[in-house]
């Protein structure tokens, strides 16, 4: 089918303003207060705390972080294990190798593309100390078992919930499984600051550690709080905590939650509907979305019959002014997970659905117009 009409450059993703983020920012300088932890950013971590129900959240300079605070939070050292999903995202791996674990890759379910929760048993040994777990476009991974296993092996289970913010599992918010749980607020993701994320902390032991490590290694929480007349250095830290400037646009789009979710929902449906007829006629799969999950319409992606397929989409779309793109390669295969012993076949899941998964353009404000334009390029293709 043709594109009528002047053709649109439909980019893969495009930053959303929704409303008050000038305003809030505005409100942050004028308060003098541009460093972190100020007013904007205690007003973030309540939000999180009241909508999610996770014992405490709080601000940091991205979801990469996050993952670097939890395993300072575990003590993870050399020869600890975590066993982490290859098809994942380069930090929710490197934040656990910074402190010398070394990864046990786990290959992911064909239907959700979450770690197949199957292969976890055997994958344990007595040097694991802990499992990530990924909710891939924000759907769940089978956190009852996952739950279960770990806690029969006495091991911690981290979410890396970068895409998940407000998707569900059995009706409980994702990000309040783990002991720890992270969010980011990239520009890609539904509510951003530019770069930000966030630690949930469930398991309230890790509460007070949590804040010091966040502030270079010292007691200045508990200072600012009036629980002690002078700060000093008291554990290992770095500085994670945002400005309030980006706490103050984070915000903004925090409390625009129903607006944005109502969008990306309708964006989503309207892809999976337009979409269907084509995807079964040519042997293409589209997400799947078990029953017991709410996700969070994060992303739409196509998983195509061969690599070829994939990448013929990818350059038809450009060559129509329409950005897909590809997503995470396998990690076992990289060259750092070479040398931790990865080798092809390890994770043959991954493996293919690295080499034919395509995502869709996706944002905010992408418009009916736009869409359609995406849809009716790609049923016109094949
Ligand atoms: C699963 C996952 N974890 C972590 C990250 C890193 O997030 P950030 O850019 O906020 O550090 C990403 C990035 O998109 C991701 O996809």
């Amino acid at each position: 089918m043709e594109v009528v009409g002047r053709p649109l450059h439909i980019p893969f993703n495009r930053p959303f303003f929704s409303g008050n983020e000038f305003e809030f920012i505005q409100e942050a300088i004028k308060s003098w207060q541009l460093s972190g932890d100020g007013a904007f950013t205690k007003k973030c971590h309540a939000f999180l705390e009241r909508e999610l129900g996770a014992k405490k959240a709080l601000l940091t300079t991205s979801c990469t972080h996050a993952l670097e605070m939890a395993a300072l939070l575990l003590d993870i050292k050399p020869g600890d294990e975590v066993i982490v999903p290859s098809f994942t995202f380069v930090s929710t791996v490197n934040a656990f190798v910074l402190r010398g674990a070394r990864p046990v890759f786990i290959d992911i379910r064909p239907d959700t593309l979450n770690l197949d929760e199957t292969q976890l048993k055997r994958l344990i040994t007595p040097h694991t100390r802990a499992v990530l777990v990924v909710h891939y476009a924000g759907v769940a991974c089978e956190m009852d078992p996952i739950l279960q296993i770990a806690s029969e092996h006495g091991l911690a289970v981290i979410e890396d919930n970068a895409h998940g913010l407000f998707g569900k599992y059995k009706d409980r918010n994702l990000g309040t499984f783990g002991c720890l749980a992270t969010q980011s607020f990239h520009e890609t993701k539904n509510f951003t600051c530019g770069e930000g994320g966030a630690l949930l902390i469930n398991d309230p032991q890790y509460i007070e550690r949590a804040e010091i490590i966040r502030e270079k290694g010292t007691d200045r929480s508990r200072f600012f709080r009036g629980q002690v007349d002078k700060y000093t250095w008291v554990d290992v830290g770095s500085s994670y905590l945002p400005s309030d400037i980006l706490a103050a646009f984070l915000y903004a789009q925090l409390e625009s939650r129903d607006c944005i979710q109502s969008r990306r929902r309708r964006i989503w449906e309207r892809y999976d509907s337009g979409l269907k007829q084509w995807a079964e006629e040519s042997g293409v799969k589209r997400p799947s979305v078990p029953a017991h999950c709410e996700h969070p319409y994060h992303m739409y992606y196509l998983l195509m019959p061969s690599l070829e397929k994939r990448q013929a989409l990818i350059s038809y779309l450009n060559s129509r002014d329409i950005n897909s793109v590809f997503h995470y390669q396998p990690l076992h295969l990289s060259t750092m997970g070479q040398r931790f012993g990865g080798k092809a076949g390890d994770c043959p899941v991954t493996e293919t659905v690295s080499d034919r998964l395509v995502r869709l353009p996706f944002y905010n404000d992408l418009t009916e117009e736009e869409q359609s334009a995406v849809i009716m390029a790609i049923t016109g293709i094949i």
